[in-house]
């Protein structure tokens, strides 16, 4: 367990708790907040499977701890479904204001416009399945935060794998035909923030970068700004043939009063290949 007790000189600390604290969002979440004090709990810290381990009164809960091995939860959706599920209404259990976050994947994806927070979710997944589950699950005290195609300068994510991939080969077969809001973990940690800053309601939140791209376009920038001469084969969905099935566009924007915008994927791709130390082009 990691405890971070960051000076403020000015007003009250908030204790809080995030979870999945060593996912991308879970650092992004523990760097943003480092003025309040944060109990940081892990995987290995904490199993959100199981039931609570004793812990000190919270305020609120960032609860970024999640299944996301979204091809995984295909074979395996009941144990999908024990993180994303119950493990919601373990944190919730707490008694504390809960932020959990969601995806753009409760979406099917056939709307063909940007989905704001009335639209009425349809996922076409085991994961997606498990993450409206889990909204259901978080009950009336929390801010449900759907974001997208998130990442960040740690962890399992496409920038950092088309990183390594362009570095060893010529061309990569990248797919074209997923539309969706590529957002950096800082900005929605960023935007979280400004999220409770504002008191704003709870419910559901739509908060994803500006623009929108393909995985395919997305590769491509990367290598751009990379300066890795790498060609993008751009490829369908049947094509990849992959285990879960994905919305063909998942763009995310907010119809609310007061919701937090967020830079421009491109930025949130700057700034993550600086994190990275990777010169631009
Ligand atoms: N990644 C995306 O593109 C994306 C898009 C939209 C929404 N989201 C949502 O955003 C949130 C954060 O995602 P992320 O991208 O930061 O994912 P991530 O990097 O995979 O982090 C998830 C964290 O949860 C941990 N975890 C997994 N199973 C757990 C369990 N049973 N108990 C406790 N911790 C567990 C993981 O630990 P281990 O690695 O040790 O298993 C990992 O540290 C999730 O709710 C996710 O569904 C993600």
């Amino acid at each position: 367990m990691e405890h971070r007790n960051a000076d403020r000189l000015a007003s009250r600390r908030r204790r809080l708790l995030v979870t999945g604290a060593g996912g991308q969002l879970g650092r992004a979440l523990v760097d943003e907040f480092a003025a309040d004090e944060v109990i940081a709990l892990r995987h290995e810290d904490w199993d959100v499977a199981l039931p609570p381990p004793r812990l000190p009164a919270v305020e609120l809960v960032l609860h970024a701890a999640a299944w996301t091995d979204v091809d995984g939860a295909e074979s395996d959706p009941q144990r999908a479904a024990a993180v994303n599920v119950g493990g919601v209404a373990h944190a919730a259990s707490l008694g504390a204001p809960i932020v959990a976050f969601s995806s753009d994947y409760v979406f099917d994806g056939r709307k063909g416009e940007p989905y704001v927070e009335s639209d009425g979710p349809n996922p076409v997944s085991a994961y997606g399945r498990s993450k409206l589950h889990g909204e259901a699950a978080a009950g009336e005290d929390a801010w449900i935060v759907r974001s997208s195609w998130l990442f960040g300068a740690t962890g399992h994510n496409f920038v950092r794998t088309m990183l390594r991939l362009g570095a060893e080969r010529d061309e990569v077969a990248v797919v074209d035909d997923q539309r969706g809001c590529p957002t950096y973990v800082g900005h929605l940690a960023a935007a979280v923030q400004g999220l409770l800053a504002a008191d704003a309601p709870r419910g559901v939140w739509h908060l994803a970068a500006e623009g929108d791209c393909t995985w395919a376009e997305l590769a491509e920038a990367i290598f751009a700004a990379a300066g890795l001469q790498c060609a993008v084969r751009r490829i369908s969905s049947a094509e990849l043939g992959r285990p879960a099935h994905r919305p063909a566009y998942s763009v995310l924007r907010s119809e609310r009063d007061r919701a937090p915008r967020l830079p421009h994927w491109r930025d949130g791709l700057a700034e993550c290949l600086a994190r990275l130390g990777v010169a631009a082009a």
